[in-house]
């Protein structure tokens, strides 16, 4: 008995752990929901592209962290970028990805 909970809760830490490095895909919904007036309630776009199945959403993210420019409405979605963390943005395009 002792040895399946301990047994359990090792399996546990290590789900956890490979879910944290790839990205967090229910931490990435719950992120995602300042971005549903824009890319749409499951990623079909909208005011903004299409972001479901894409799987340049990171790299894109980081780009308008940095302040380049990436499409000519680069200055509405900057700002919504400014505030991710690293982790927010790994978690947003493993759920934007699962769409
Ligand atoms: C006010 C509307 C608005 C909101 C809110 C918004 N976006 Fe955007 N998003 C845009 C627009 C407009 C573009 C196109 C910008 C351009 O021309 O570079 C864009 C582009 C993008 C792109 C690049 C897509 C591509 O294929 O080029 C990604 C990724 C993205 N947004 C993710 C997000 C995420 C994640 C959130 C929430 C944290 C979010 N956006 C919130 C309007 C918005």
């Amino acid at each position: 008995m002792k040895n399946t909970i301990i047994a359990l809760a090792a399996a546990g830490l290590v789900t956890f752990g490979a879910a944290a490095q790839a990205g967090d895909a229910a931490a990435g919904k719950a992120a995602y929901s300042t971005c549903v007036g824009c890319h749409g309630a499951n990623g079909e776009g909208g005011v903004g592209p299409k972001l479901a199945g894409k799987t340049d959403v990171a790299q894109k993210l980081r780009d308008y962290k940095a302040g380049k420019q990436v499409g000519p409405m680069t200055s509405m979605m900057a700002p919504m970028a400014a505030g991710l963390s690293d982790a927010d943005i790994e978690n947003i395009a493993a759920y934007t990805a699962s769409l």
